[in-house]
């Protein structure tokens, strides 16, 4: 759940007053609410029924291993995009069967785990390209294995203005995917390959789209190509359709009914019924719909700076700790850790952080005219610790785990003489 005020005024998430939370944990700190979290991923596995499913949570969103269990713990696979995040989501009790591999360049490496792990390797490596096929196939072949492969299409749509240009993936520009006009040539080479077994076809769009329509229509592209490759006699092996992840966050949180993850799959399954494809499992791949509403970045107020052009609220966490600002123009709400944010005695404060760059800026908010001590930047749990770096010799940020309405775990803060002396060393 999103952050509530208790009756006293004092900032609640997950039933945990965070600004007693900021004494045990310090600041900055990403606070999770993992029980929403579970919850949300409860309600999305249950809007598939019975029908054959796999929600693969994309883990890039966020890579607790705390917020991976539970994911697990709900039914949820994964859906990874490196070695590593393939590592993590194993090492958190996933099965390999469970877990769909996307990625434009995966090197050898990535591609000898992917497929030798568990007796068949991994649900479906999802290939970007003519050319990655060839390179499945040989890291296939030298592990004297058949690989599962999914194909990932790019849907060729135009996303202007349904999100932001630099998270949209399924448009003619973008890198992501095996073109839409290559798809039967890429499913040619697959099913002519004794190392290949094609299981799934399917796309993602991109991230935070708010209306359903354009999973519609890379639905039915998707749909239509299985009917005419049943048609030809082919894909006697698939097993899934994936319509990816994208499902959009409020992060306004004014909307006054925005569509959930299930909405999305309701919306899709209809489409699914309707092309006569109920036997094939729908594969969808949330990761920032899950986790960002339950979850925020706390962080202390430093100082501020008054003049003629702004008043500045200089927090503690900067675009090392939340990059999304800056890398792509988000708005996060701000808001003090007592007290309301709006009222008569509210004013609008630009805040920022410490680095040293103009873009470390969270944007302008009203936050009452006395400065408070300590804010929540709201909607932290997607792309946030995930994204975060030492830049300007930072540390990184905390995360700290709450749970039947406790603080259950908090990482440790590394103190900052690990990076004096990496960098002392440096070269020498
Ligand atoms: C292949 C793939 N699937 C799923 C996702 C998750 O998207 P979101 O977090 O918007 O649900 C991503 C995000 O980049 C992705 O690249």
């Amino acid at each position: 759940m999103s952050p509530v005020l208790d009756p006293f005024g004092r900032l609640q998430l997950g039933g945990v007053s965070l600004a007693e939370l900021v004494g045990e944990v310090g600041t900055p700190t990403y606070v999770y609410d993992v029980d929403a979290m579970a919850a949300g991923a409860r309600e999305l596995v249950a809007a598939f029924g019975d029908a054959p499913h796999l929600v693969a949570y994309a883990v890039k969103a966020n890579t607790a291993g705390r917020v991976i269990r539970a994911m697990a713990g709900e039914g949820c696979g994964a859906d990874v995009v490196s070695g590593a995040e393939l590592r993590v989501a194993l090492g958190c009790g996933i099965a390999p069967d469970r877990v769909v591999y996307s990625g434009v360049a995966k090197t050898d490496e990535e591609l000898d785990e992917a497929i030798g792990c568990g007796p068949r390797g991994i649900c479906a490596v999802q290939v970007e390209s003519l050319e990655e096929i060839g390179r499945v196939e040989a890291r296939a072949r030298a592990a004297s294995r058949r690989a599962r492969v999914g194909i990932r299409v790019n849907p060729s749509l135009d996303l202007k203005g349904l999100t932001h240009a630099s998270i949209a993936t399924g448009h003619d520009e973008a890198k992501f995917g095996v073109p839409r006009v290559d798809f039967v040539r890429a499913v040619e080479r697959i099913e002519a390959s004794p190392h290949l077994e094609l299981v799934g076809i399917g796309s993602h769009l991109g991230s935070q789209f708010m209306g359903e329509g354009q999973h519609l229509e890379a639905a039915r592209m998707l749909f239509d190509f299985v009917r005419t490759m049943r048609g030809g006699g082919g894909a006697k092996s698939l097993a899934f359709v994936s319509v990816g992840g994208g499902f959009g966050v409020d992060y306004t949180g004014e909307l006054a009914d925005p569509l959930r993850p299930a909405d999305f799959v309701t919306a899709v399954r209809t489409e699914q019924r309707g092309a006569g494809l109920d036997g094939l499992a729908l594969v969808v791949e949330p990761g920032r719909s899950l986790v960002a509403p339950h979850a925020v970045l706390l962080a202390q107020v430093i100082q501020t700076k008054v003049a003629a052009v702004a008043r500045w609220l200089m927090i503690d966490a900067g675009m090392n700790d939340l990059m999304r600002p800056a890398l792509y123009q988000a708005r996060h709400r701000i808001v003090p850790l007592v007290g309301a944010a709006s009222g008569p005695a509210a004013v609008p404060w630009r805040v920022v952080g410490p680095v040293c760059e103009s873009s470390d800026d969270f944007g302008e908010h009203l936050l009452p005219s006395d400065a408070p001590d300590a804010v929540a930047i709201l909607d932290a749990g997607a792309y946030g610790y995930t994204m975060a770096n030492r830049y300007n010799g930072r540390q990184l940020p905390v995360e700290a785990f709450l749970s039947g309405g406790r603080l259950v775990s908090s990482t440790r803060r590394e103190p900052v003489d690990g990076w004096v002396a990496d960098r002392l060393s440096a070269g020498c």
